[in-house]
């Protein structure tokens, strides 16, 4: 058995871990500069004519509800701001550079319904609880498992072994892969967004989704994230394969204010109604047509 040290040096060596491209960077870093103006941004956006035509169409779906057309990125910038742009950029960037392959071991259009729809959930969660809503939300729900992507796809005989053990015993996801790895897809997507060069907190919120008791650099924005995680898996009737046996954290519930089981009850079942349409046109927009 590899050890978590030889895994996460492994995990770094790997010449082909997806690399967020670089102009994805650039504009991640000129959004978190508070000096960067509006004309900067759309310029360097509009070197990337594709990255241009998507963001245009993001922009202009439904989930953003903007009653004007937006035609141009210097538009698109005032309208949505800095955060929204962030969020649409790397949900763009991410989803040409993770593969959408699927076996009998990961269905892939699962994974993306589950990352979308978590990434939503939190966004709404966020709001409706009163948070400043920054794209870091949606962004850490969205990027939540990115570490199961990279388990299937670098570590698959393991992946393989780990998903058997949740078929055939009574193992979480979580036991199943400490006891083949020694770590969890949460500590690999950490790994991944470090490697991305992500703000910390957001690393945080991807390592400790399933432990959100942990958290110390923003505990709110990992307690949204997980009970969006969870949240998402009651919508469906039942959660992702690889969130089987995951449950809500009473940490992250307190937290939110979320404790009081008629209070989450409600939210949840307000959220089955309003949600489905609003994954509807992320999905939409994010997937490659
Ligand atoms: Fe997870
Ligand atoms: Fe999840």
């Amino acid at each position: 058995m590899r050890s978590p040290q030889e895994i996460k040096e492994k995990i770094q060596s790997i010449i082909q871990l997806p690399a967020l491209p670089m102009i994805a960077m650039e504009v991640v870093e000129l959004v978190d500069n508070p000096k960067t103006s509006a004309s900067k941004l759309g310029k360097v956006i509009s070197t990337d004519q594709a990255l241009t035509a998507k963001v245009l169409k993001i922009a202009n779906s439904p989930f953003y509800g903007f009653p004007k057309k937006i035609s141009t990125i210097d538009f698109a910038i005032i309208v949505l701001g800095f955060d929204a742009l962030k969020e649409i950029i790397i949900s763009i960037s991410l989803v040409s550079s993770l593969q959408k392959k699927s076996d009998s071991y990961l269905d892939a259009r699962a994974f993306w319904d589950h990352a979308v729809a978590t990434g939503v959930v939190a966004r709404r969660l966020a709001r409706d609880l009163g948070y400043r809503v920054s794209g870091e939300v949606f962004v850490g729900g969205l990027l939540h498992d990115m570490g199961i992507s990279i388990l299937h796809r670098y570590f698959n005989n393991e992946f393989k072994r780990i998903v058997d053990i949740v078929r055939e015993t009574n193992l979480s996801f979580l036991e199943a892969e400490e006891s083949v790895l020694g770590v969890t897809h949460a500590e690999v997507g950490g790994w991944l967004a470090a490697r991305w060069n992500l703000p910390d907190h957001l690393i945080e919120s991807l390592s400790l989704h399933h432990t959100p008791g942990s958290a110390t650099l923003n505990p709110d924005l990992v307690a949204l994230i997980h009970c969006a995680d969870v949240i998402v898996g009651k919508l469906n009737g039942k959660p992702v394969e690889f969130d089987s046996g995951i449950e809500f954290n009473e940490e992250a519930l307190a937290r939110l204010r979320l404790a009081d089981p008629v209070t989450l009850e409600e939210y949840i079942a307000n959220y089955k109604e309003i949600i489905a349409s609003d994954i509807e046109s992320v999905t939409m927009s994010v997937y490659p047509t």
